[in-house]
């Protein structure tokens, strides 16, 4: 059964969560049955034509929101998620998911887990451990997710390729509360 919520009713339900301790299926669950009502989600919705963009909606000390809009072409780089728990969901358009496993440190080596998968309206991925999540040209349209972090992370490893080389990158948003900022790099 699926429903739409606007944006403060899914923060509410998840500070609600948060308060016993976010449990992971529940929180996949309640996920995979709720979506944002679109007009709920508009004011997040930022395009820019050289990368996707994040758009912060809430955020505290147990679990921020944001959403991201991808052009279609716009690619994350594989990375990690710190062992947090990380849901992503599809609101407009469709994006392809690939997850990896680390299969060894040193030299570091990336397997997939499984072929790509493309997710379209309402698809969720997660919790997410190592994974690339594009728009592949081919898709023709902007798309925008929905991410659920718990906790908040403010920096992660990216990888270049199966084989690394990996970087440590500080994550930044393109709008905090519907309000673009300047991308600073820090
Ligand atoms: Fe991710």
């Amino acid at each position: 059964m699926t429903r739409y919520v606007a944006m403060d009713r899914l923060v509410e339900d998840l500070k609600a969560f948060a308060g016993r301790g976010f449990p992971a299926m529940e929180v996949r669950r309640y996920l995979s049955e709720t979506l944002i009502a679109p007009e709920a989600l508009e004011p997040y919705i930022h395009h820019r034509k050289e990368h996707y963009t994040r758009n912060l909606v809430h955020k505290d000390r147990d679990f921020e929101i944001l959403v991201i809009c991808w052009g279609a072409g716009q690619r994350a780089p594989i990375h990690g998620h710190e062992g947090e728990l990380c849901f992503a969901r599809v609101e407009r358009g469709r994006l392809r998911f690939s997850n990896y496993a680390l299969v060894s440190e040193n030299p570091l080596r990336l397997e997939p887990r499984a072929a790509p998968v493309d997710g379209s309206i309402g698809f969720l991925d997660g919790p997410a451990d190592i994974h690339s999540v594009d728009n592949p040209l081919e898709f023709r349209t902007d798309a925008a997710s929905l991410h659920v972090y718990s906790k908040p992370y403010a920096e992660c490893d990216i990888y270049d390729s199966e084989t690394g080389p990996r970087r440590r990158v500080k994550l930044i948003y393109d709008s905090i509360e519907g309000v673009p900022v300047e991308r600073a790099r820090g």
